[in-house]
């Protein structure tokens, strides 16, 4: 088979392990700069043999070239290319291309509002969480969420860039306030103080969770992203714990998924659902080879149609 990767940069740990995973697995691994690809659409109708739609790498940015024909891709879409990456996964999707993600479940899933919603609509626990538009609202809002200090959390953010603990009603509407100055949208979520910075990291490839690490933040920070500094352990998550991770991928029509679980008084609540998880901590923490599996997720979707699930959410 040759499986394509779409991902910014080949040296990324993420990405050089899984061509190596595909290479081992005896097939071509092409690693593909998302923006270096050209989505063509729409004909003038002069050739019946032109392509109604055509994928072109930019070899020097001027002269399209063909893509090779794969039989499946694996994207790995970054935050700061989410735009041009969905354009490009809508692209193999509607060429019936085989993708490890779809572009419905990376959209469902960067949207941290639209997430919450989404895993509150299939009933998994998630900590509360509040949207206002009016600076009047907030108060109330505050209040339902559980009161002070309490997280705003840009909708849109990674690695823990964007997630603030507010301790007065001041700072919330400041940073709410510049969201908005800065076109981005926030929420204002509950404060999981006894989780004492840990949380956990689980990943989903197909109806599995395959690995787990708990992930401990350093000390005077209550993030525990690995890029802020966080500690991580390997970790067994009982049944019902691996189960609401599968559920919460399932609800967003992923079948790659990193998700991040917080634990509460009241037993473990959904953070967020990652649709291009990072590799190398949880491999390194745990010794289980994460992309191996999702190679194997590929070819059983290149065998089966089926394999990826439901697909358009
Ligand atoms: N409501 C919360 N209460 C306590 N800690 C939180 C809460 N939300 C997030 N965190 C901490 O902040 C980290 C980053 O939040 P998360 O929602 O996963 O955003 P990001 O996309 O930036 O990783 C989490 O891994 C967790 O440790
Ligand atoms: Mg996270």
């Amino acid at each position: 088979m040759r499986i394509g990767i779409l991902s910014r940069n080949p040296n990324l740990f993420s990405t050089r392990r899984l061509a190596s995973e595909i290479r081992d697995r005896g097939h071509v691994a092409e690693i593909i700069d998302t923006t270096r690809v050209a989505v063509h659409i729409g004909d003038d109708g002069s050739s019946p043999n032109r392509p109604q739609m055509m994928v072109a790498e930019l070899p020097d940015m001027t002269r399209p070239l063909m893509l090779p024909a794969l039989d499946a891709v694996i994207p790995r879409i970054g935050t700061s290319v989410t735009f041009y990456g969905l354009a490009v996964v809508r692209q193999f999707e509607s060429a019936g291309i085989p993708t490890t993600a779809s572009s419905y479940a990376i959209t469902c899933s960067r949207d941290k509002l639209q997430s919450l919603q989404t895993m509150a609509q299939a009933g998994l626990p998630i900590p509360r969480t509040a949207v206002v538009a009016r600076p009047e609202a907030l108060y109330a809002a505050v209040e339902a969420v559980g009161g002070l200090p309490a997280v705003v959390k840009l909708i849109h953010g990674t690695q823990g860039r964007g997630v603030f603990l507010a301790h007065q009603m001041a700072t919330i509407s400041a940073l709410l306030q510049r969201a908005a100055e800065l076109n981005r949208q926030a929420i204002v979520q509950e404060f999981i103080a006894e989780a004492g910075g840990r949380d956990l990291r689980l990943i989903v490839v197909g109806d599995q969770c395959v690995a787990a690490m708990e992930r401990q933040a350093p000390g005077g920070e209550f993030r525990a992203n690995l890029h802020r500094g966080a500690t991580a352990a390997p970790f067994v998550p009982d049944k019902p714990t691996a189960a609401l991770a599968v559920a919460a991928a399932a609800a967003h029509g992923l079948a790659v998924a990193g998700v991040d679980l917080i634990l509460s008084r009241r037993g473990p609540l959904l953070l967020e659902v990652n649709s291009s998880p990072g590799l190398e901590g949880i491999e390194k923490a745990t010794g289980i080879n994460v992309a191996g599996k999702i190679v194997e997720l590929a070819e059983n979707a290149v065998r089966s149609p089926t394999a990826l699930g439901k697909r358009d959410g």
